[in-house]
Parts: structure tokens; sequence; C-alpha cells
């Protein structure tokens, strides 16, 4: 059988082992508010980077597709952020000689990439995937939120455990068409008219027929440990 927690010193193991019979007691709950509270997060965070890149200008107004920067996000666990040469297909023309580049013009100068700081960030311990979670209609904006109206990049959810578990529980009030999953704006009524209600589609119906099409796994799987503790 494989092994589920595979490091001794694995923190999972260790409080499994060691941390939750203190659950039990007073501390836990002590300890489970400060867990819960935005500073112990993070949510909301925005972290400071070396150049002001703006989704809000670059997506929300100029409307550059998602995938033309975060181009590994469908195919891959990991969504990467642009190279700097990216920033250059279009900075060699626009803004060319602007202060607020200066970062993106000596970075292209010198070939070492822009060191940008992470905004969502799991413990090692978890196991993350974007391209599943995309390739079943789930879409940025569930996780990320309206990353079009940010200026700085924000951490716009917990990402506590009882967040993945609260959507992998239930994700019918998340799924939409996969076609749709880097539409900031999307909502089920544009999906048409359920010929059932004869009404445009509810989130709840939509999603329930795209759980069964997209052969989205039941909850007791879906919040198996060994999904996201590998
Ligand atoms: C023009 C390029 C560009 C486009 C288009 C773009 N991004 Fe980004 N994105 C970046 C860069 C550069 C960063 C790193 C700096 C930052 O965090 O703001 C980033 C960071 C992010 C992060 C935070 C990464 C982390 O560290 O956790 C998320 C989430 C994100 N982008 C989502 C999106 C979504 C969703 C879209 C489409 C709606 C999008 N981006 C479109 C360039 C882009
Ligand atoms: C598809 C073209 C395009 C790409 C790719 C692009 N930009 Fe821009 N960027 C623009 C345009 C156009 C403006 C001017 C926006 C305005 O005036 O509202 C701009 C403005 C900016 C500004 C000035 C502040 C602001 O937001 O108005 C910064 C900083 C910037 N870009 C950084 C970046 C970085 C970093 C990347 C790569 C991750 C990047 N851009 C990729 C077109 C692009
Ligand atoms: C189901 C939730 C979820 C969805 C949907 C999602 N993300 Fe993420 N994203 C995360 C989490 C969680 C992290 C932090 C991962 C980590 O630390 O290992 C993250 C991290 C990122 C990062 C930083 C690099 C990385 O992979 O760690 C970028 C960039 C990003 N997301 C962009 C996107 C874009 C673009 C989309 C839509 C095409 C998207 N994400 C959809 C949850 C999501
Ligand atoms: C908004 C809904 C949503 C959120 C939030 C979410 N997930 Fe998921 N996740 C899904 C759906 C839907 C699937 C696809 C399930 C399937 O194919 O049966 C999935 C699948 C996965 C899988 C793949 C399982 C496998 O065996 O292939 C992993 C791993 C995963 N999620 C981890 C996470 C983690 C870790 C978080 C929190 C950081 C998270 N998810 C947050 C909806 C979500
Ligand atoms: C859908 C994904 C997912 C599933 C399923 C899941 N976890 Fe987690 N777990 C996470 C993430 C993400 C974190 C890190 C964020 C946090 O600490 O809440 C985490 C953190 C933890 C931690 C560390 C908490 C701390 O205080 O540092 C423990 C212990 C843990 N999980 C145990 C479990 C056990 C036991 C199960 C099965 C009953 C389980 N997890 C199922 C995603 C998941």
């Amino acid at each position: 059988m494989a092994q589920i927690f595979p490091k001794a010193l694995n923190p999972i193991a260790k409080m499994l082992v060691l941390g939750l019979p203190l659950l039990a007691g007073g501390a836990g709950v002590t300890g489970a508010a400060f867990y819960r509270s935005g500073y112990a997060t993070g949510i909301y965070e925005v972290p400071p980077q070396p150049v002001a890149f703006s989704h809000a200008h670059h997506v929300g107004q100029l409307g550059i597709h998602c995938a033309y920067c975060h181009t590994s996000v469908e195919k891959s666990g990991f969504a990467n952020v642009p190279p700097t040469k990216t920033c250059m297909n279009c900075h060699q023309q626009v803004w060319r000689g602007a202060d607020m580049l200066g970062e993106v013009r000596e970075s292209y100068k010198t070939d070492k990439p822009i060191v940008w700081n992470r905004v969502n960030n799991l413990p090692h311990y978890a196991y993350f995937n974007h391209s599943i979670h995309l390739a079943k209609g789930v879409g940025c904006v569930s996780c990320h939120g309206q990353v079009n109206e940010q200026n700085l990049t924000m951490q716009s959810s917990t990402l506590l455990m009882e967040w993945c578990i609260a959507c992998h529980r239930a994700p019918e009030k998340h799924l939409r068409p996969q076609a749709e999953v880097f539409n900031m704006k999307w909502e089920a009524s544009q999906y048409g008219t359920n010929p059932d209600t004869g009404k445009p589609y509810t989130q709840r119906e939509l999603g329930l027929k795209l759980k069964k099409d997209y052969h989205v796994r039941d909850d007791v799987t879906l919040t198996n440990c060994s999904i996201c503790h590998r």
C-alpha cells in the first residue's frame, strides 16, 4: 500500500500523532480561533512587488487573456508567472522609457528574472494541482477573486484546508462550463434556459448537471486525506 505520510516528521503525521488529542482540549479552541483569523491565513494580503504590475490595467482594461501570461496553468499543476520576455513583447514599444518599467528593462538586459513575491502559497505538505481544477470547470475567479480589478495582486481566499474541503463537498456551487474558466464575469444564467424549468439555469442546477457531465467524483472520495496529503 502506498504510504500516505511518507516523511517521519511531516507536520501532518506529527499532528496526527501529537496534535489531535490537543484539539479536544481548551488550548485547541484558542489555537483554532487564532488559526482562522485573517492575520494567520494571509487573506486579503497584498505582498509588495518589485514592479507595480497591475492586473486591473492589463486584464480589466486592456483585456489580455490570463493564458497569454500564465501559459502553463491549463497543462500543469503549477501556474507559471510570465518571463520578462512576455512583458517586452509589448513594452519594447509601449511605455518604453517609463520609470515604472525600469526593473523590467534591467531584467531583460541582464537576463536575470524578476523576483516576484508569492501571493498564494500553500505549505509544502498540501498537494494542489491547477490543471485538474480547470479541466473540471472550476474558474480562476472561484479561488483568486476578481483579479481583473486588482492593482496589486491579493490573496483572495484563506487557502485553509476547510476552504478546500467546503468546495470538495459541494463543487456544484462553483462549476461552470470548461470554456469559461478564465472568464471573470461569467454567471450560470448565461448558459441559457433549463429545459426542466423553462427558466435560465441557476448555479445549482447547472453545477449538478456539469458535475455529472465532467464525472466529478463524490464528496467521500474528494475529502479523503490522501487526495491532498500524498
Ligand atoms: C500581462 C501578463 C498577465 C496577465 C494577462 C495575467 N497575469 Fe496574473 N500575474 C502576472 C504577473 C507578472 C504576476 C506576478 C506579480 C503579481 O503577483 O502581481 C501575476 C500573478 C498572478 C497571481 C498570483 C500568483 C501568486 O503568487 O500566488 C494570480 C492568482 C494571477 N496572476 C491570476 C491571473 C488571472 C486569473 C488572470 C486572468 C484573469 C491573469 N492572472 C492574467 C501577469 C499576468
Ligand atoms: C499585450 C501588451 C502588454 C503586455 C504583454 C504587458 N503590458 Fe504592461 N502595459 C501595456 C500597456 C498598453 C500599458 C499602458 C496601460 C495604461 O496606460 O493604462 C501597460 C502598462 C504597464 C505598467 C505601468 C503601470 C500601469 O499598469 O499602467 C507597468 C508597470 C507594466 N505595464 C508592467 C508590465 C509587466 C511587468 C508585464 C509582464 C509581466 C507587462 N506589463 C506586460 C501593455 C502590455
Ligand atoms: C481551485 C482553486 C484554484 C483555481 C480554480 C485556480 N487557482 Fe491559482 N492557485 C490556487 C492555489 C491554492 C495556489 C497556491 C498553490 C501552492 O502554493 O502550491 C494558486 C497559485 C497560483 C499561481 C502561483 C503559481 C502556482 O501555481 O503556485 C498563479 C500564477 C495562479 N494560481 C493563477 C491561476 C489562474 C490564471 C487560474 C485560472 C486559469 C487559477 N490560478 C485557478 C488555487 C486556484
Ligand atoms: C471551488 C471549488 C474547489 C476548491 C476551492 C478546491 N478544489 Fe480541489 N477540486 C475541485 C474539483 C471540482 C475537483 C475535481 C474532482 C474530480 O475530478 O472528481 C478537484 C480536484 C482536486 C484534486 C485532484 C484529486 C485527484 O486525485 O485527482 C486535488 C489534489 C485538489 N482538488 C486539491 C485541492 C486543494 C489542496 C485545495 C485547497 C487549497 C482545493 N483543491 C480547492 C474543486 C475545488
Ligand atoms: C481538499 C484538500 C484536503 C483534504 C481532503 C485534506 N486536507 Fe489537510 N490540509 C489541506 C491544506 C490545503 C492544508 C494547509 C492549510 C491549512 O493548514 O489549513 C492542510 C493542513 C492539514 C494539517 C495541518 C494543520 C495545521 O494546523 O498546520 C493537518 C493535520 C491535516 N491537514 C490533516 C488532514 C486530515 C487528517 C485529512 C483527512 C481527514 C485531511 N487533512 C484532508 C488540504 C486538505
